[in-house]
């Protein structure tokens, strides 16, 4: 039996875009019911993993100002940044860090009080306002600290949603399974916020909580929306080895050195100005490119890597300003950065890509908006610059909160409840997924799909490997995805998987298809067989539309207002 319930308001998604939605869309209404959504428990979202900062605009009497962070953030996306969306995030976000300060956030601050910034990598100016290397986790208990104050707020964690409800033109409601009773039920609402983060678990090596794969994405892919820039994946350049956990781009804004097995800080043949501080594309490439040619080091488990050097920071400021990966660092490493120098690698850490939306977060469906990682609003473009993640979330999670409540207030009444499509969605799940019955084991078909990713999609990519990544992921997709071993209703951990690994495979595709498409280099899209940018024939986002067979593929222009393209040099 399909057990219902109602809101007026539903947000997909418990991290930080998701709770700044609830808070801004609480505090403009008192009167509606919002329904947080999240298929974990608030605070183990991926937010809290975020580390060394938040871009914003603070120190304009020492020479900062709005219009270079503006610039930064369209020169990092290589120009494919909407020039006009990404000057809305620059402008609106000095307000939000004292927002978060007045909320409770305890930022980092200078001796005379004033909160403190640090060097990020492609800023002209040190813009990440920071706390500790534990930013994403103390603005997580900040908002959701917030969020207690409205009593228009419910939690309804470990849900997961499977599908939106809609007429064809509005939103309606929205299709879960509650994962501690295995019931399912219709959640029927005016508006929706997509807020269920990045996709990154497609690869396996991975800076990403396991519960990061692309069911948010795919939900709104399904119903009609189209995902844009998919193609677009960047690789952080510090992964720690051999775990992949991230070791923040923080560790070099402080100082942090990357080295040769010559000794030599290579970044000076790659990015001379900014060195160790260039955009993330940039330190990623070069990494692999002292690696193919001969100058990296062999991690004990086999794996190629470079050094991080921390060491000359010393004890007391590592303690202080990055004692998260410190942590992390003698935890899952064994080595004490004050001490000993960490094996890195670049690693899967951000989608460019995500939903597509207006400058308003708004998507093609009436009562949808997306915001945060899961959506893609072009504000990165094909690379996003470190700290300017969180700042997006903070941004967006406001707008469409805001939004979504002044749409709730107008809405009038909608169609008829379209029972049939609840009971499509139960056959697609129940009989397709969890009674379904493969031989294959999903565990492993899932390992396969995220090697794959790693090896035929990393930082160089080219068309052979990305032709043969296609082929590997589709004959995956034929044989697994019917295979549940455990029947239990209550819990079904298994069954989740299955269902995650079934919106892997999509989302695969069209990052894989948007990659073989796009026959230039740019950003963090970086093809040997096709080394330079080429705007006359690329300068567009790519759109992929859902259908049984295979994505649609389409074009969508830039919007450029200020900036005309040029080469993109440190
Ligand atoms: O390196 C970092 O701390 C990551 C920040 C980001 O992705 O914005």
């Amino acid at each position: 039996m399909v057990g219902s319930i109602e809101f007026d308001l539903i947000i997909c998604g418990s991290g930080l875009a998701g709770l700044r939605a609830a808070i801004e869309a609480a505090k403009k209404n008192s009167k509606i019911k919002i329904g947080i959504v999240s298929k974990v428990q608030v605070m183990r979202s991926h937010s809290v993993s975020a580390e060394g900062g938040t871009a914003a605009v603070l120190f304009e009497d020492e020479g900062d100002t709005i219009e270079s962070h503006i610039y930064d953030t369209v020169k990092g996306s290589d120009f494919l940044a909407d020039q006009d969306v990404a000057k809305r995030l620059c402008e609106e976000m000095p307000q939000e860090i004292r927002q978060l300060d007045h909320w409770g956030m305890p930022w980092s601050r200078r001796d005379d009080g004033r909160i403190d910034q640090r060097n990020f990598g492609g800023y002209s100016f040190p813009r990440a306002t920071y706390a500790s290397d534990k930013v994403g986790f103390f603005e997580m208990q900040t908002l959701y600290d917030t969020c207690q104050k409205f009593e228009n707020i419910e939690y309804l964690n470990e849900w997961f949603a499977t599908s939106i409800i809609h007429d064809g033109n509005k939103f309606m409601g929205l299709t879960a399974i509650e994962i501690s009773s295995g019931n399912f039920y219709q959640i029927k609402a005016k508006a929706l916020i997509i807020a269920t983060g990045g996709a990154g678990r497609i690869y396996s090596f991975s800076t990403y909580a396991l519960s990061s794969t692309p069911d948010g994405l795919d939900m709104a892919y399904r119903a009609g929306m189209a995902l844009k820039d998919m193609e677009f994946v960047q690789f952080h350049p510090t992964g720690i080895l051999p775990s992949g956990i991230l070791i923040t781009e923080g560790a070099r804004g402080e100082g942090g050195y990357l080295l040769n097995n010559k000794g030599e800080r290579f970044m000076k043949k790659y990015a001379a100005a900014k060195m160790e501080l260039a955009p993330r594309d940039i330190v990623s490439r070069a990494i692999m490119t002292e690696i193919n040619e001969g100058n990296g080091f062999k991690h004990e488990t086999g794996v190629d890597c470079m050094k991080l050097d921390l060491r000359h920071l010393g004890d007391e400021k590592i303690k202080e300003k990055l004692g998260g990966i410190r942590e992390i660092s003698i935890k899952f490493s064994g080595v004490d950065p004050a001490d000993e120098i960490l094996d890195i690698r670049p690693v899967c850490h951000y989608m460019m890509g995500g939903i597509h939306t207006n400058i308003d977060g708004a998507t093609e469906l009436q009562g949808v908006w997306a915001a945060g990682e899961a959506a893609c609003n072009s504000v990165h473009g094909s690379n996003r610059l470190g700290a300017n993640s969180t700042s997006e979330c903070i941004v967006w999670g406001k707008i469409t909160g805001s939004l979504a409540v002044d749409y709730i207030e107008k809405s009038t009444n909608s169609n008829p409840w379209p029972h049939h499509l609840v009971t499509l969605e139960e056959k697609r799940i129940y009989d397709g997924i969890f009674r379904g019955n493969g031989d294959v084991n999903p565990y492993d078909i899932k390992q396969e799909l995220t090697d794959t990713m790693n090896e035929k999609a990393y930082v160089y990519k080219n068309e052979k490997n990305l032709i043969e990544g296609l082929k590997k992921i589709r004959q995956l997709k034929e044989q697994t995805w019917k295979h549940v071993d455990d029947s239990a209703k209550e819990y079904n951990t298994n069954f989740i998987n299955v269902m995650e690994l079934d919106s892997m495979f999509r989302t695969a595709e069209i990052v894989l298809i948007g990659a073989i498409n796009r026959k230039e280099s740019r950003g963090a899209h970086s093809r040997t067989d096709y080394p330079k940018r080429d705007d006359a024939n690329f300068l567009h986002h790519t759109l992929a539309y859902y259908d049984p067979k295979e994505p649609i593929m389409k074009t969508h222009p830039v919007t450029i207002t200020n900036y005309q393209p040029v080469e993109r040099k440190y």
